[in-house]
C-alpha cells in the first residue's frame, strides 16, 4: 500500500481511502502469528512518526476546512477499530508469563512411580494359583477372633498347655488376634458341607521378638480338604505336588511327626535350606541344621469334625498351615524375613513385575 496518497480535496474520496486502509489492515491482521508480526503491524498503522494514521491525519490539511471535522471522526473511527483489533490479537498471542516460567521443555520428564503388589502378596498369589489349579477355592476369615474359633473348636480345651505353643496377643479374655489361620477351617466347615477343598490365606499374629525367621505379624495359608475316604496319602501327595511346583522340582522336602490338637496324626514339613544348602553350620536362616520347617499338617481330628457337625464315620479330611513369608524367604533366597517389612524401596523394587 502506498503511504503517501496524492493530496485529496474531496471528503468522499477520503472516506473511500479510509475504507481501503481498513480492508488492508484486516487482511494483514489475519496473518499475525506472533508478537513480532503483531508489533510490526502496530508500527505500520499507529507509529507516531510515519504510521498510516499519522499520514492520514496529516492529509486533513488538504481538505476543505468544513470537511475536516467529519474526516477527523472517520480517522478516529479507524484508529479505534485498529486498536481494539490489535488488543484482541495480543491477548490471543501472548503466552502468560507464569506459564513461560513453569514449562521448561528442555527439562527431562518426571517419572511416575506406580504402586505395585508387595513381594509377599505376589508370592501368596503364586501359591494360590497352584491350589486353584488343583480345584481349591479361596476363603477368608477375620483377623480378630474369639477364643472359641482360635482354640476351643480346634480341640484345645480351656487352660490346655498346648495353648502356650501359640504366643497369643489377647484383646480381651475372649477376643484375640488370631495366632494361625486354622480358625477359618471351623468357619468354612460351619457353613459348607463336604466335599470341601479350600485355602485361606491371611495375616496372623504372635507375641514374638523379630529375628531372621520370626515376626510378630506374618502370613499363613491354611488348606482344608474334607470328603469321603480322604487319607494321609492325599495329604502327602497334595503337599509334595504343591512344593515341587512352587520350587520347580529342585527342592528336597521331608515329613516329620508332630503334634497339633486339631489333627491326628500330624506332620511338620521341612524344606532343605536354600540359603546354605545345609552346608553352613552357622547359617543364620536354618541355624546350621540344613532344614527349615515351613508348614504344619495332619488329618483333621474326628473331634474337630464333630464340633462342626460333620460325621467322622462318614467323612475324613486333612489340613495344613503354611508360613507364606517364611517360604518366600527360601523361594527368593533372602537372608532375613524382616527385609519384607522394612519397606526399603531398593529391596521391594526388585520384585516389581515388569
Ligand atoms: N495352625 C498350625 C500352626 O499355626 C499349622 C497347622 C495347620 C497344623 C493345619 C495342622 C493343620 O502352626
Amino acid at each position: 500500500m502506498k503511504t503517501k496518497g496524492k493530496a485529496l480535496s474531496n471528503i468522499k474520496d477520503f472516506k473511500l481511502k479510509i475504507e481501503e486502509y481498513k480492508e488492508a489492515f484486516k487482511n494483514a491482521s489475519v496473518k499475525v502469528k506472533d508478537e513480532k508480526s503483531l508489533q510490526e503491524l502496530r508500527n505500520l498503522y499507529l507509529s507516531r512518526k510515519k504510521g498510516y494514521l499519522r499520514v492520514l491525519f496529516d492529509e486533513l490539511k488538504t481538505l476543505k476546512p468544513t470537511d475536516r471535522p467529519k474526516a477527523g471522526q472517520l480517522i478516529n473511527g479507524l484508529k479505534n477499530y485498529i486498536q481494539k483489533r490489535l488488543q484482541s490479537l495480543e491477548k490471543r498471542i501472548k503466552v502468560p508469563k507464569r506459564l513461560i516460567r513453569e514449562i521448561d521443555l528442555t527439562l527431562p520428564g518426571r517419572n511416575r512411580y506406580w504402586g505395585a503388589p508387595h513381594p509377599v502378596l505376589l508370592f501368596q498369589e503364586e501359591i494360590e494359583r497352584i491350589f486353584l489349579a488343583m480345584g481349591f477355592s479361596i476363603e477368608d476369615g477375620p483377623e480378630i477372633e474369639t477364643d472359641y474359633y482360635n482354640f476351643e473348636a480346634l480341640n484345645f480345651p480351656p487352660h490346655h498347655p498346648a495353648r502356650d505353643d501359640w504366643d497369643t496377643l489377647y484383646i480381651t479374655d475372649d477376643l484375640l488376634l488370631r495366632t494361625h489361620t486354622s480358625p477359618v477351617q471351623i468357619r468354612v466347615m460351619e457353613k459348607q458341607k463336604p466335599p470341601i477343598r479350600v485355602i485361606n490365606p491371611g495375616k496372623v499374629f504372635r507375641k514374638e521378638a523379630p529375628d531372621p525367621t520370626h515376626l510378630p505379624m506374618f502370613f499363613q495359608l491354611e488348606g482344608l480338604v474334607v470328603d469321603k475316604d480322604i487319607t494321609f496319602a492325599h495329604l502327602k501327595g497334595t503337599l509334595e505336588f504343591f512344593l515341587r511346583t512352587l520350587f520347580l522340582e529342585k527342592i528336597n522336602i521331608r515329613f516329620r511327626p508332630a503334634f497339633f490338637p486339631f489333627t491326628e496324626p500330624s506332620a511338620e514339613v521341612d524344606i532343605e535350606c536354600t540359603v546354605c544348602g545345609g552346608k553352613n553350620r552357622e547359617c543364620r536362616v536354618c541355624g546350621g541344621e540344613g532344614w527349615i520347617e515351613i508348614l504344619g499338617s495332619g488329618m483333621v481330628d474326628p473331634q474337630v469334625l464333630k464340633n462342626v457337625n460333620i460325621d467322622p464315620e462318614q467323612y475324613s479330611g486333612f489340613a495344613f498351615g503354611l508360613g507364606i513369608d517364611r517360604t518366600a524367604l527360601f523361594a527368593y533366597e533372602i537372608q532375613d524375613m524382616r527385609y519384607f517389612y522394612e519397606n526399603d524401596l531398593r529391596f521391594i523394587r526388585q520384585f516389581a513385575q515388569k
